[in-house]
């Protein structure tokens, strides 16, 4: 059978008017000249940096990720500007010397769990719809103050790859609780082209592979509200990617994504918790987002989620 394109999903619509003053970009600094001025101290000795904790593995033969890389290198307009984007950086920093940076320019999407010390995103209506941007290292606040870094640690533990009798593939399950808002992991792959994406989703279509595309959609308006913006970020664990690659759609999820930067203007697709999650449940998100309309397709896959309200089909969105 046909893969249908893996989702498609509509955050922050209309929530981020002030988007554009947030994200000033200086194009010549490139991502790795400035993470060695921060990482080195005058005196050339490294200083405290951020180790991700990821000990994860694949259970195939893929390139296991961190976090999500720009797809290899191709001569083309879209390509050069995709490659420009990556190597931005976001230069709005934080001068939380001494806060928690729960109130500060950046902060206010985490807060601590009821019932522990562990940071989960703050819970609203729109969480799933604000985008997330976490201190990074050009921040003045102090890592073991900062309650706005979550993300950039890396994924959860006590999560595990095994197959999924419900998805007849490979699904994702945790072995303890998880609480509503946790941060799962990233969905992360290689940051595709649209022109690659559609050639990939071609590609899948014909030699009737699985499918791991996942396309984000994010909206911004500009102030006068006149006029709205797309930004398209596209994601593909096929080849190279997390644990994440391996989270099935549901139509009724126990997590949802959000949009997180941390230094990059290109966001992170992250997967939270939706609700109170059991030991040894398998995770699954909307692959369409939630409050999508899904169309069906005449190529749309059938759904397996056996949940009551399955549309009975696979969100299979175009890109554009
Ligand atoms: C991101 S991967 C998920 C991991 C995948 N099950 C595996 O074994 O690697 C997405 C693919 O998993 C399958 N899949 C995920 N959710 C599904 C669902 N609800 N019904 C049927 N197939 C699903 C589809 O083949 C889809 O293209
Ligand atoms: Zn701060
Ligand atoms: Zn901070
Ligand atoms: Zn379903």
């Amino acid at each position: 059978m046909l893969e249908s394109i893996a989702g498609s999903i509509d955050v922050c619509a209309a929530l981020v008017s002030s988007c554009s003053k947030i994200f000033k970009l200086k194009y010549k600094l490139k991502k790795q000249e400035l993470m060695c001025s921060s990482i080195l101290g005058s005196n050339g000795m490294a200083q405290s940096r951020i180790i991700v904790n990821d000990d994860y593995e694949h259970p195939d033969n893929i390139e296991y990720i961190l976090e999500s890389v720009l797809m290899p290198s191709e001569d083309s307009l879209d390509f050069i500007q995709l490659k420009n984007e990556y190597n931005s950086l976001i230069l709005h920093q934080c001068q939380c010397d001494k806060g928690d940076c729960s109130r500060c320019s950046h902060g206010g999407a985490y807060e601590y769990c009821p019932k522990g010390k562990e940071l989960i995103q703050r819970q609203s209506k729109e969480s799933c719809s604000i985008p997330i941007l976490e201190c990074n290292s050009l921040c003045d606040c102090r890592l073991d103050f900062c309650t706005n870094r979550l993300v950039q640690y890396g994924p959860r533990e006590n999560l595990e790859v095994f197959n999924s009798a419900t998805f007849k593939s490979k699904g994702v399950r945790t072995k303890v609780n998880i609480p509503c808002g946790a941060f799962i992991c990233e969905y992360a792959g290689e940051i595709l082209t649209i022109s690659e994406a559609k050639r990939r989703l071609v590609n899948n279509k014909e030699l009737e592979c699985m499918n791991y595309v996942l396309v984000l959609n994010e909206y911004t308006k500009t102030d006068d509200c006149r006029e709205e913006k797309r930004q398209v970020t596209i994601v593909d664990p096929s080849r190279r990617g997390n644990i994440g690659r391996y989270i099935n759609h549901s139509c009724e999820p126990n997590c949802q994504i959000a949009a997180v930067r941390i230094d990059c203007p290109i966001p992170k697709i992250c997967i939270f918790a939706a609700r109170n999650i059991h030991a040894h449940e398998e995770l699954c998100f909307h692959y369409g987002g939630e409050d999508q309309q899904v169309d069906q397709a005449s190529d749309s896959k059938t759904c397996l989620c056996t949940a009551d309200s399955c549309a009975g089909f696979m969100p299979n969105s175009a890109i554009i």
